[in-house]
């Protein structure tokens, strides 16, 4: 039975048995991989982590695979204008997709502009993410200059926001910065603002083929 790794990660910070083992730098990369060798202080953590889901998934042998083992971690930034309409729809699905396949991924969103700082996303956008059961929990804010080195990839709505980018970027920046359509089509993704809730359909579907078409790449 498959289980959320977000879930498994918190439960490994909230339980007092791991968390004296749990030093600040550690990520949670790491904390996965400690919880899987057998042997060790992590043993009951994993039988009772096991009772509470109801599984017997969290065998040593089961779990690297699943925490992304060999893979290094993937960090997302999408990114749009407002950061209220494509990119918290980006984000939420992206991280589903990845969720669905089984890859370990963070992902983020934020908007080149400052307009709906604080604001909960456009409720068309909410709608849309409802109604094909995809999560969405965010809450806008810029895009920051730290974002170009805490996260591998920024991934731009369309070619206007993708020029901003490029503008702002700091000379230490390490995060690879691409139009998301580049994964793709190299089609952007049209802003569904002023238009009707069949644009943002529309957003919702784009956005499932390329989180599909950028994972692909970058777990090749
Ligand atoms: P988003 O859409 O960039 O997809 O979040 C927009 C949201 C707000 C505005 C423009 C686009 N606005 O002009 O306020």
């Amino acid at each position: 039975m498959p289980f959320d790794l977000r879930v498994l990660v918190k439960r490994l910070h909230q339980s007092p048995l791991i968390q004296f083992l749990i030093p600040k730098q550690l990520t949670n990369q790491n904390l996965l991989r400690n919880v899987t060798k057998s042997g060790n202080q992590y043993n009951k953590f994993r039988t009772d982590f096991a009772n509470e889901q109801g599984a017997d998934f969290i065998s040593p042998a089961a779990l690297p695979s699943m925490a992304g083992d060999s893979k290094p971690e993937i960090k997302v930034l999408v990114v749009c204008l407002g950061n209220i309409c494509r990119s918290p729809m980006g984000e939420a699905v992206l991280r589903d997709v990845a969720k669905k396949r089984g890859i370990n991924v963070e992902v983020d969103s934020a908007g080149t502009a400052g307009y709906h700082v604080g604001e909960e996303p456009d409720e068309r956008t909410v709608a849309v993410c409802r109604k094909n059961k995809v999560p969405i929990d965010s809450l806008a804010r810029q895009v920051a200059t730290s974002d170009f080195i805490n996260f591998t990839y920024i991934l731009a709505s369309d070619e206007n926001n993708l020029r901003n980018l490029e503008r702002i970027r700091p000379s230490n920046g390490t995060a690879t910065v691409r139009l998301w359509g580049s994964y793709l089509d190299n089609k952007p993704i049209p802003d569904p603002y002023y238009g009707g809730l069949g644009g943002f359909d529309k957003v919702y579907d784009q956005c499932v083929n390329l989180s599909n078409a950028f994972l692909d790449e970058v777990t090749k």
